[in-house]
């Protein structure tokens, strides 16, 4: 077996949900209200180092480069913990993570971080896990890590009841021979966002009259996005896709006090988005809790699509994606 004192790499891409998660069940064990179904991105990147260590005497985390003391140590202690746990272990860990995008910005780094971290710790520790408890572990550390687990097209299942095991993140379509783009409107420099997705959705729950109806919008657009993710219908997912998050944001927005996490760039994004589909260019947009705006398109039409939203007010960086694949050890 491995001397716990190895250092062992693991990479993965960040994912925007198309059918988005927002709400749990159960906030120990992270439970999700809803299943949701989301797509990989190669562009996006988080890579962390995990050492187990018995010489030292409290958990370590570097983050792009800075020492980090405050609540992301934390939480990250807490869920090492249920890696030490596993493994039989008492080591604290030396964790050192990079990401080449923006930090808690609502660019899903909370995803790829969660992921990475999964794969690499669980190593580290002497463990192999297979992808689905990866997913089961990683989801206690962010709700939408589950996913990064994998490549592609994933969709993440809420389980019922308090089984950890049954909420669990498993590959839909690698769609490798679907050539998709995400392009993303960075908005305001990535600024870190001012309401945390995790808080953020407990008070959309306690709080918003129009939960309850977001909730009930999820099934039938998993089903939707399924059908037209099986029939490579970029039009179909794409008009489900902003359903969704217009659903999602509204709960949010309803939320007392109000959850709001538009800037007025991003809406200048939204009306950018329907002046290219006027013009006949499919291209549908979705946002997270950041003010930043994704846009889904083909191949074909995504240099366009970033020409028009790079010319945005306010929007201060476009990243163009491809699908992603799967979070691995790097070697
Ligand atoms: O994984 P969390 O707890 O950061 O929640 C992610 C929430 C959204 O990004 C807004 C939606 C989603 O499904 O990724």
């Amino acid at each position: 077996m491995r001397p716990h004192t190895a250092a062992v790499t693991a990479r993965a891409h960040a994912n925007i949900a198309l059918v988005k998660y927002w709400g749990k069940r159960d906030r120990e064990l992270n439970l999700p209200a809803a299943g949701s179904l989301s797509l990989t991105l190669a562009a996006l990147t988080t890579t962390t180092t995990v050492r187990f260590d018995p010489a030292l005497d409290r958990d370590r985390l570097s983050l792009d480069g800075r020492p980090e003391t405050g609540s992301a140590l934390t939480r990250l202690s807490a869920w090492l913990d249920l890696v030490r746990a596993r493994a039989g272990i008492s080591a604290r860990a030396e964790v050192v993570s990079a990401n080449d995008f923006p930090t808690a910005s609502g660019l899903a780094s909370s995803a790829s971080a969660y992921a990475a971290l999964a794969l690499a710790a669980t190593r580290a520790a002497g463990l192999d896990l297979d992808p689905r408890a990866l997913t089961v572990l990683a989801r206690r550390g962010s709700g939408s890590a589950a996913r990064s687990i994998h490549g592609g097209f994933v969709r993440m299942h809420a389980g019922d009841g308090r089984s950890s095991e049954q909420a669990f993140a498993a590959p839909l379509d690698a769609a490798a021979d679907w050539p998709l783009r995400m392009v993303i409107a960075v908005v305001g420099g990535g600024r870190a966002k001012a309401h945390g997705s995790r808080d953020a959705m407990d008070h959309c729950a306690a709080t918003s009259p129009l939960y309850p109806g977001w909730l009930a919008c999820v099934p039938g657009d998993l089903a939707r996005a399924e059908a037209a993710i099986a029939g490579r219908d970029l039009v179909e997912l794409g008009q489900v896709a902003e359903a969704s998050a217009l659903a999602m944001h509204a709960a949010a927005m309803a939320s007392r006090p109000a959850v709001l996490y538009w800037q007025p760039p991003t809406l200048a994004c939204v009306a950018a988005v329907h002046e290219l589909r006027d013009q006949g260019v499919r291209a549908f947009f979705t946002m997270d809790a950041g003010p930043h705006v994704k846009v889904l398109t083909s191949a074909a039409e995504a240099a366009r699509v970033a020409a028009r939203l790079g010319v945005v007010d306010g929007v201060t960086e476009v990243i163009e994606s491809a699908p992603g694949g799967p979070a691995e050890v790097v070697p």
